[in-house]
């Protein structure tokens, strides 16, 4: 069973889900969605052509960590007991993931963690994802690290190297089917004429205060330089648009749209300038596109985009937004020397690796 809920453990999800499937004489797939998401999961299933086989449909307006938590755990609890899997796979650092996997251990269903050994050990930041992640890998039997730095964190926690496996991020696996020469979209016609700024903003321990720096430091630095547009695909929460809208309305070089597709949205980053987001997701994908990212956070749990040159941490202050911003659009050899493609995460074949491990571990 594959249990996920939000859009980034869909994108990257997806790709396990068709891979396994694809291998009807080895696995039974069972696709358990809690819908922690709503619109932005079921946006990534209709592109991918995943149909869930349970829906827990736990998301609600304002929902808080108690919420989402309490009722992942009570409501996947039937579904484990109902199908008995022999696996439940889980994804990343979500609250969903978090649920799943105590759920499946009360039960005593071994667990595979897929994007397992991301750390910034620090539990605030991000928040509270790096609780998620380490809870998560303290119930896991199988551990699919992207890179060898993430097999080496978990090493580092005593996990049995022999159950640590390097597979790359299945979510590269994605980025080798978007991403188009000919790919034509109104609002990228509409940039066409200017350098294209990208931005996306989500993190919990964001929203409030430096969400609202963040903003200003952006239309600072676009104001003052008239070359530059840029597209906003903004996140679903309501607390992340009103911080919008009261910072950005009025300015007509940044347009605020819905969350794009997977697909667009990976052929929006390559014919980005520049990328300003907290994503963890993005901090993954822009190294194989060469794209330079400001990553608007003040730890990563992403060291190879920083050492590959393509991503450089800014925090949350206006006044360091707005410099670093300002010094990647002014300086030629700064925005050179950071736009080199390199492929930290992988060789977009990590499902497959996944696949064949589980075979190999799961023979009775
Ligand atoms: C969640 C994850 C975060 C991940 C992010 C990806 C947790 C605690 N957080 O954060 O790790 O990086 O997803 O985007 O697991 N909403 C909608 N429709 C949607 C999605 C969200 O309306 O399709 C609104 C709802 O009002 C919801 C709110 O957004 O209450 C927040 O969603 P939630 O999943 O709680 O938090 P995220 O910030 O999305
Ligand atoms: N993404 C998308 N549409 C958008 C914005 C982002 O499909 O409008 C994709 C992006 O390519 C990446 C993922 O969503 O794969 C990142 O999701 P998000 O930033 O919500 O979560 P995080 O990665 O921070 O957990």
């Amino acid at each position: 069973m594959l249990a996920f809920g939000t859009r980034p453990e869909a994108i990257k999800m997806c790709p396990l889900v068709r891979e396994l499937k694809s291998r009807p004489y080895e696995f039974e797939v069972v696709v358990c969605a809690t819908g922690q998401h709503r619109e932005m999961l079921d946006q990534v299933l209709s592109t991918f052509g995943v149909v869930p086989d349970h829906d827990l449909h736990v998301m609600k307006a304002g929902q808080t960590l108690f919420d989402i938590t309490s009722d992942v755990l009570l409501k996947i609890k039937g579904v484990l007991e109902e199908e008995r899997p022999d696996a439940v796979l889980v994804h990343g650092d979500t609250t969903t993931s978090f649920a799943a996997a105590l759920a499946a251990f009360y039960l005593h269903i071994p667990v595979g963690h897929v994007e397992a050994g991301l750390r910034t050990r620090n539990l605030a930041s991000p928040w509270p994802e790096e609780f998620n992640r380490q809870a998560v890998d303290v119930v896991s039997r199988w551990y699919f690290a992207p890179t060898e730095t993430s097999r080496q964190n978990l090493l580092d926690e005593a996990k049995p190297a022999r159950r640590v496996f390097v597979t790359g991020n299945t979510g590269i696996d994605a980025l080798r089917h978007t991403v188009r020469e000919d790919y034509t979209h109104p609002e990228l016609d509409w940039a066409s004429d200017s350098r294209l700024i990208l931005i996306t903003a989500h993190r919990r321990e964001n929203l409030g205060v430096p969400m609202h720096r963040m903003f200003r430091a952006i239309r600072r630095v676009m104001e003052e330089r008239p070359d530059t547009k840029a597209i906003y695909p903004i996140h679903m929460n309501p607390q992340v648009r009103r911080a919008a809208h009261e910072e950005l309305d009025g300015f007509d070089r940044l347009r605020i749209i819905d969350p794009l597709e997977v697909v667009d949205f990976h052929n929006f980053m390559a014919r980005s300038y520049i990328i300003l987001t907290d994503s963890g997701g993005i901090q993954e994908e822009a190294p194989s596109l060469g794209k330079p990212v400001l990553v608007m956070r003040d730890t990563t749990e992403r060291p190879e985009g920083v050492a590959a040159g393509t991503l450089r941490l800014v925090g949350t202050e206006e006044g360091s937004i707005y410099r670093e911003f300002s010094r990647l659009l002014d300086d030629p050899a700064e925005y050179e020397a950071m736009s080199h493609a390199s492929n930290p995460y992988g060789d977009g074949r990590a499902s497959a690796r996944i696949a064949g491990i589980l075979i190999q571990e799961m023979r009775y």
